[in-house]
């Protein structure tokens, strides 16, 4: 019988400048080359060893339950909410964008009482509301919010929620999906009692894994469960078991997605954490007064605007995906377009890890020149890239 091939076998090479996922160095790719291993392999227990050390660095904590769950950043996300609630334990969450709206989602099916906390998108969490809200409960279990909200742009500072979750006594779950090694952030010296990820911002690897940690207070939560968590597989008793502890199987890891966050773990070290940061503050502010010179409207205000994710309001009369297209077909490059509420409203431009370099900003902005005018706005030739250069120089040389 004749076998008919199915599809392209060629993928196109993209410049991913969106919400994520961002562009893996080939380091990392190479690394998930490697020869598969059994999952009690003693080579591949050291290698875990060696991610859970590594991800402690990243994350700026001692936390011994700190590991990668198998599945992308929303598994750690549910990991989270189904092992640190209970059917009636009081959760309230701050939500400021599409991602805190996930979170409540999910622990409502958890069966807690959630109470949200609704901030405007684009805007900071309100920390006064969320203490009138812990106020109105008095036995609230955890506190969450999420760190670096994808859908809007905002960094949310951290230390009112802190202290808000220490008054009230309450667990601290913190979505650091796409602010681990972007931005700022020391799991013990804020007092995070559970924080996820993802692998594919700016961790630099490719989508798959979700490292997550927890504090010894959120592990005594789940310790001290009347009920065993409602997910088996998600259930991290019984995950670090695995990682950790007796080693006994759980289920099969996906060795090429640990081999890759391990290249990918060792690549941000060798960098250093804070060059890593201030590669992506650079890359940001060069970003920002290209996007300023052709008169494009930010979403978020400077002070709580991400370096790794850029929110801008789509010009009048311009359409959203006509643009997108063309970059995307013409010049080879990705950006997100809005989520939710901002959806046809916002372009979301990413300079994650290792799609945080100077040429892609010099090559985005470009790209920008030439397509917006065609499509509706007009920019004067050259003066993004040319704003952004100033720039680079003026940062070069402080
Ligand atoms: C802030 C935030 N939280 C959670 C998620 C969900 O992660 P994933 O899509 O990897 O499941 C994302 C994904 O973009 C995110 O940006």
């Amino acid at each position: 019988m004749d076998t008919e091939l199915i599809g392209e076998p060629f993928i196109p090479q993209r410049t991913l400048l969106g919400p994520g996922p961002s562009n893996v160095n080939p380091r990392v790719l190479q690394a998930m080359l490697s020869p598969l291993l059994g999952y009690l392999d003693p080579d591949f227990l050291k290698l875990m060893d060696d991610v859970s050390a590594m991800l402690r660095q990243v994350f700026q904590t001692r936390n011994a339950l700190t590991f990668a769950v198998s599945g992308t950043g929303s598994a750690g996300m549910e990991s989270g909410f189904c092992n640190l609630l209970e059917p009636g334990d009081v959760v309230v969450i701050a939500v400021n964008g599409f991602f805190g709206e996930r979170m409540s989602d999910i622990a409502r099916r958890q069966g807690a009482d959630v109470y949200r906390v609704d901030s405007p998108w684009g805007q900071p969490i309100d920390t006064d509301a969320v203490r009138q809200e812990m106020k109105k409960h008095p036995a609230v279990k955890m506190l969450a919010a999420v760190h670096a909200e994808t859908s809007t742009g905002v960094l949310q500072p951290l230390d009112e929620l802190s202290q808000i979750a220490k008054e009230y006594d309450s667990l601290l779950l913190l979505d650091a999906v796409t602010s681990l090694a972007g931005s700022p952030l020391n799991i013990d010296e804020i007092g995070v009692d559970f924080c996820f990820s993802a692998t594919q911002k700016c961790l630099g690897a490719p989508p798959g894994l979700s490292p997550v940690t927890a504090s010894e207070k959120a592990v005594a939560a789940m310790l001290n469960r009347t009920n065993p968590s409602r997910s088996w597989y998600l259930d991290l008793s019984l995950l670090f078991d695995y990682w950790a502890n007796n080693r006994r199987y759980h289920h099969t890891a996906p060795m090429s997605m640990v081999y890759g966050l391990r290249e990918a773990l060792r690549m941000i070290l060798e960098e250093g954490l804070e060059n890593r940061l201030n590669r992506h503050t650079r890359n940001a502010d060069a970003l920002w007064a290209g996007l300023e010179s052709i008169g494009l409207e930010f979403v978020v205000s400077r002070e709580y605007r991400l370096n790794q994710l850029t929110s801008v309001y789509i010009p009048e009369g311009v359409v959203d995906t006509d643009v997108r297209r063309a970059l995307l077909y013409d010049y080879g490059i990705e950006i997100g377009g809005g989520l939710g509420e901002f959806a046809g409203k916002v372009w979301r431009f990413g300079l994650m890890g290792e799609s945080s370099k100077d040429i892609n900003v010099l090559a985005l902005l470009s790209a920008l020149e030439a397509v917006l005018p065609t499509h509706g706005y007009e920019v004067g030739r050259g003066v993004a890239v040319q704003a952004a250069s100033t720039s680079f120089a003026n940062n070069r040389s402080n």
